[in-house]
């Protein structure tokens, strides 16, 4: 039987803001992405995920919704979506739009609606309540971006709930005309050719309902108060309904529309990984670099999900972490081992999904407090730098204003060294980022469905991981001294040019890896 076109895909990660600027006005958009798509296709990707591109006031870059049903007009239009969806389906790419239900922007109609009277039948669709006796917000939940989640109503006595920033205020899942709307959106998106959603805060939409404080506990080892992160305030049990809902509506389409949900937890990824709820949920793996941590990550990973089939989504960014060549130490020996890790996560079973630049190997950039953007920053008082370092726009072209990206200022400086790692400066280069990458997706297809999902870890030295999966045979060095293993078959790919297989050893430079096809 055929697969899925998902299973086993690589997906690619365009940040709109930031991918490609068709009009120069120093920040990216639809039509730009439209026109780099052949680009996409060449790296050798399956689909792309195009991160919020809705009418929103950017306090969060889209991640704050005004109108689910529209474009901001600084990102282009809904015939520019078409267009979009258009081409990308005659090259054969897939396309997934950023679904956003946790919360919208307090520019949303519905929450202007609810800030307008007190009798507002709108209130009931976010989270408002009173002052505990004391004065204090209703419990002591905190927003991801720092401060209490809580923020007075403007023009009232009460307060309103934000997981977030204060202009993203929580929908009340709760309320049952908030899922009817989002079916509503999703047919919506489907309708026009969306091959599918990332899911935003994915295990979150439901709130408890009780709005209990989280308790105080000791830290059992310093004996210090703090609050019970174990405490569940999400995760609740009415979501997984509303994942099944969605899942009947996604089943109603051909071919298959996917569903992936912003979850990186694999304890969660069971929950929530189903054949009647989302299709995937994301691997990340964020561990430094250490041989026995990847791969009990990458255990950890697999063995969390349940059912013959069902493999994780791995990746190693997004646009809300450090770069992994930064992560991974910066400057060469980053690079060295993003080239690496490319080789070890595209071996495994399972789909993959790439973040914009990585095929560069762009490093997190280090802006002036004067450029940042990001929410996390200003309500952290600075204290957090935030991420606006891996959100930089995309080197394009060596040789001409900001790397190509545009003639106007971008939105975040592009820095001047960039030049050198323009798509164009690496595209003729056998030994860049980008060609390495290319050539790892398109060995990654030759193998396509003809590998088996089961993965035998080998036995090798300490420092160094190797497995196999049917013919093909995986094997990275982490240490910082190179490596020798027995292997057979012949050599498929290297991360490094310096990597050697000669009389049935394998030599592994630090910081490489390879790909082995043995004989059948
Ligand atoms: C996760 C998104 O990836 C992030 O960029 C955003 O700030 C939060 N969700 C809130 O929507």
């Amino acid at each position: 039987m055929s697969q899925p076109w998902w299973r086993s895909a690589v997906f690619y990660q365009v940040y709109v803001r930031s991918f490609a600027d068709s009009n120069d006005d120093g920040v990216g958009d639809l039509p730009g992405i439209t026109s780099r798509l052949g680009y996409l296709k060449e790296l050798g990707v399956d689909a792309l995920w195009l991160t919020p591109f809705y009418p929103s006031p950017q306090k969060d870059h889209g991640y704050d919704v005004a109108d689910y049903f529209g474009v901001e007009p600084a990102y282009g239009t809904l015939a520019d979506f078409d267009g979009l969806v258009a081409r990308a389906h005659e090259l054969r790419l897939k396309v997934l739009v950023d679904v956003v239900p946790n919360h919208t922007s307090d520019q949303h109609e519905w929450f202007k609606a609810a800030l307008s009277s007190p009798d507002s039948p709108f209130r009931d669709r976010y989270h408002f309540a009173d002052s505990k006796p004391d004065g204090s917000p209703p419990n002591n939940w905190t927003s991801s971006f720092g401060g209490p989640a809580w923020s007075r109503e403007p023009g009232g006595d009460g307060w309103y709930l934000h997981l977030f920033a204060p202009e993203q205020p929580d929908l009340n899942w709760w309320n049952p005309e908030v899922p009817t709307e989002f079916e509503r959106i999703l047919k919506f998106w489907l309708d026009r050719g969306a091959d599918g959603f990332r899911i935003d805060v994915a295990s979150a939409l439901f709130k408890r309902q009780d709005l209990a404080d989280r308790p105080v506990i000791h830290d059992p080892v310093y004996g210090a108060p703090r609050l019970d992160s174990a405490f569940a305030i999400v995760d609740q049990p009415q979501l997984h309904d509303v994942y099944r809902g969605w899942r009947r509506l996604a089943n109603g389409y051909e071919p298959d529309r996917v569903l992936v949900g912003e979850i990186f937890e694999p304890r969660r990824h069971a929950k929530y990984i189903l054949p009647d709820q989302l299709h995937m949920a994301f691997a990340l793996i964020h561990q430094p670099w250490d041989a026995a941590l990847w791969r009990r990550s990458i255990e950890a990973n697999r063995g969390a999900l349940q059912g013959p089939g069902t493999e994780p989504t791995w990746t190693l960014a997004n646009h809300d972490v450090v770069r992994p060549v930064t992560r991974l130490a910066g400057g060469a020996v980053g690079r060295a081992r993003a080239r690496a890790a490319l080789l070890l996560l595209l071996g495994l079973p399972g789909q993959v999904f790439l973040y914009q630049g990585e095929e560069l190997g762009l490093e997190e950039v280090n802006l002036p407090d004067s450029a940042r953007q990001d929410p996390i920053f200003f309500r952290s008082e600075g204290r957090q730098a935030g991420r606006d370092g891996c959100r930089v726009p995309m080197p394009w072209h060596r040789g001409r204003p900001h790397a190509g990206f545009s003639t106007a200022d971008p939105w975040l400086p592009v820095p001047v060294g960039w030049d050198s790692l323009a798509v164009d400066a690496q595209a003729g280069n056998g030994e860049s980022m980008l060609s390495h990458f290319r050539r790892a997706l398109a060995a990654r297809k030759r193998l396509g469905a003809g590998l088996s999902d089961r993965l035998e870890w080998s036995r090798s030295a300490e420092g160094v991981l190797a497995y196999t999966r049917g013919r093909l045979a995986v094997a990275c060095n982490f240490r910082s001294r190179p490596a020798k293993l027995e292997a057979n078959g012949v050599l498929g790919l290297a991360s490094d040019p310096l990597v050697s297989l000669r009389s049935g050893v394998l030599s592994l430079p630090p910081n490489s890896a390879a790909w082995l096809m043995r004989r059948r």
